[in-house]
């Protein structure tokens, strides 16, 4: 049986790991934007650059407000494979100073396309509902809050897979 005490505690790994994926994403998404000529695309991952870092904001605050936050983990063992994802990519945007579209397709294949791989966007998505119904504290602001990041998700979801299509589709602007 799981106990109380074990819920709050896993909760609280959750919470705080989440917070420092989405600034890692925020992160990877800011290298995605600077790195792209795209004037379009570049736009729409700045967009979700500023949300995700609003989103890890907010992650860390929920979880300071409810005492749950937790100084003693370490996210990038606790999230594996999430992590490592985001770090891959990451590094192989470090190697680039300007992305071909060949390139930005590479970058996002290595986001989207690994196998079993379950984007950010639908983790966070999946995951946020139900630690809002966990909380210690039930408040229906804080559930407002958690709900609106998961109305981002969707939008990033959608985001991501329209600009992969349209890297895969459209022939190369001029
Ligand atoms: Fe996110």
């Amino acid at each position: 049986m799981v106990s109380t005490e074990n819920v709050e505690e896993l909760l609280g790994k959750v919470l705080t790991c989440s917070s420092v994926l989405e600034r890692a994403v925020a992160e990877l998404y800011f290298a995605l934007y600077s790195k792209t000529d795209d004037p379009i695309i570049a736009l729409v991952f700045k967009k979700i650059s500023l949300d995700s870092s609003s989103h890890a904001s907010i992650l860390e605050e929920v979880a300071t407000i409810t005492k749950l936050k937790r100084g003693d983990i370490n996210c990038r063992e606790f999230l594996a494979e999430q992590y490592s994802i985001v770090e891959r990519a990451m590094s192989y945007l470090e190697t680039k100073t300007k992305l071909s579209r060949g390139e930005l397709r590479t970058a996002m294949e290595k986001l989207l396309l690994l196998e079993n791989y379950v984007g950010e966007e639908t983790y966070h998505r999946i995951l946020i509902p139900l630690m809002a119904g966990f909380l210690p504290i039930q408040s229906n602001l804080l559930v407002e809050l958690m709900n609106d990041i998961v109305e981002d998700e969707k939008f990033h979801e959608k985001a991501v897979k329209a600009v992969l299509e349209t890297l895969t589709t459209e022939s190369p602007a001029s």
